[in-house]
């Protein structure tokens, strides 16, 4: 196994950081319940999964209504926001090459639209547009191209029209996008584990967002796996599952652990690592992926989120944020009995992607992410650069076929997870030392005060989209920019 760095731990686990040990109970009562949603925690409902949608002969047409729904959650009738009726939304299942159509009507009363977050598609006409609007009532159809070599891995949709995102997303608008692997991976089972999280009062109304909760971003009271709470998982000893699992939560770091059993993760966001790496954890910052293989262990574990620490907003009103995340969150039971499973073929080795640490760097920019005051209130406002999001301005032009290298500065006392359309990120340092394996994602964390260093090839895709902080709420706010590639 590589040697990582102390912030390449704390993505990819496993090395420094497990001596938090943590006094595990096991028992369904850690997850917090607050005095707004009383209902009792339900226990022994199964994992359901999202239905699938695959594609066929090269091509996926899907139709997505966004609509209020009345969603059973925990027990409790939850006016919430759907597509098609169910959260998560469907999952999508595409192949490398694949044409994906998606014909969105919008039932919200707010404008809306969809993105296929991380898809290296084009940001342009009917394709990933962030900038296209669908108003409440009206329909868009969307076209995605995939590039025969798009890299494989769990990909997601969700609404991203400015200003409602955190909005939408936090009232259950989300699904998974899997594109599957070009030689598959042997295993007995796969599983799609969306993890969001959302509050709801006593007769089941999603609360508005406070000021506050706006300016930190907003933690849900429960975490919720494909809309349940607390759902079982059963396997057998021996048995390999393929775990994809996506963070769709607005502005909560999941840090995971299922204790006891055999992980392997194979990526995070975009594409598989060069080889696997066995892990003790896996932190997901808002709007990671990770593709993960899970070998069943006899007994009794819990996929379990532990505390993480992503800072405090200090704005003037409180000086800190809510420490929701100080808890230790038992998400689902994976429950491993019965007769052992002889083991199944090995993971076949992925072709080697591009690595731009030996490219040659034709621009170099700084992007500063901090919290600037704001106007009223002695709230903070984040910024990329001083600035918040104009619609009409571009902030960053890249040229075409280029490789640029991007330094990151957080100067906040609050983590920032920046995100960049269509083109991923390979990250190359991280507080000042050099990341020794290839890293490539879409969503890439800076930690309160300090610098990450990314390189990004602006191939095969032209066009104006937007970077953003995927604390959604700090989205909403103005913590994006607008980059064209011509
Ligand atoms: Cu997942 Cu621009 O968003
Ligand atoms: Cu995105
Ligand atoms: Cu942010």
């Amino acid at each position: 196994m590589p040697t990582f760095s102390r912030r390449n731990a704390l993505i990819l686990g496993g090395v420094g950081i497990t001596g938090t040990a943590v006094g595990a109970t096991g028992f369904f009562v850690n997850q917090r319940l607050s005095s707004r949603s009383s209902q009792a925690t339900t226990s022994g409902n199964s994992l359901i999964e999202p239905t699938e949608l695959q594609s066929v002969d090269g091509a996926l047409a899907v139709s997505l209504e966004s609509s209020p729904q009345q969603v059973s959650i925990a027990g409790r009738n939850v006016q919430a926001l759907s597509y098609n009726g169910g959260v998560p939304g469907p999952t999508l299942r595409v192949r490398p090459g694949d044409t994906l159509s998606v014909s969105l009507r919008n039932g919200l009363k707010d404008p809306s639209n969809l993105h296929v977050h991380g898809l290296h598609v084009s940001p342009e006409g009917t394709s990933d547009n962030v900038f296209v609007t669908v108003e409440a009532g009206d329909s868009f159809d969307y076209q995605y191209e995939l590039p025969a070599d798009h890299p494989p891995g769990v990909y997601w949709y969700h609404p991203h029209h400015h200003g409602f995102v955190a909005d939408q997303v936090f009232s259950g608008l989300y699904g998974a996008i899997i594109v599957e692997d070009p030689d598959a991976i042997p295993v007995e089972r796969e599983r799609v584990l969306v993890i969001s999280d959302i509050t709801f009062d006593s007769a089941g109304n999603i609360p508005p967002a406070t000021p506050m909760d706006t300016m930190s971003g907003r933690e849900g009271e429960l975490v919720l796996v494909n809309g349940q709470l607390t759902p079982g998982m059963d396997a057998r000893p021996g048995e390999r599952e393929r775990w994809r699992i996506v963070n769709a939560c607005v502005s909560r770091y999941l840090r995971l652990r299922l204790d006891g059993q055999q992980l392997t993760l194979l990526g995070i966001d975009s594409g598989r690592f060069e080889s696997a790496h066995e892990i003790d954890e896996v932190v997901l910052a808002p709007g990671n992926r990770a593709d993960l293989v899970v070998t069943g262990s006899a007994g009794n574990a819990t996929l379990s989120a532990l505390p993480y620490d992503r800072g405090s907003a200090g704005g003037m009103m409180m000086g800190s944020r809510n420490s929701r995340s100080a808890d230790e969150i038992v998400l689902a039971t994976f429950t491993v009995a019965g007769d052992t499973v002889a083991p199944v073929a090995a993971i076949p080795m992925q072709a080697v992607q591009r690595d731009l640490r030996s490219a040659t760097v034709t621009a170099r920019r700084e992007l500063v992410f901090a919290m600037g005051m704001g106007m009223g209130g002695g709230m903070m406002s984040p910024t990329i650069n001083g600035r918040a999001f104009d619609a009409s301005r571009i902030d960053t032009t890249v040229q075409f076929g280029s490789v640029e290298e991007w330094l990151l500065t957080n100067t906040s006392t609050l983590d920032h997870p920046l995100h960049l359309h269509v083109w991923p990120m390979q990250i190359v340092e991280q507080d000042g030392r050099p990341v020794d394996t290839m890293m490539w994602q879409d969503v890439v964390n800076i930690p309160a005060r300090s610098t990450t260093r990314v390189r990004i090839a602006f191939d095969d895709f032209s066009g104006k989209t937007v970077y953003h902080c995927h604390i959604l709420d700090h989205e909403d706010n103005g913590m994006m920019g607008i980059i064209n590639a011509n």
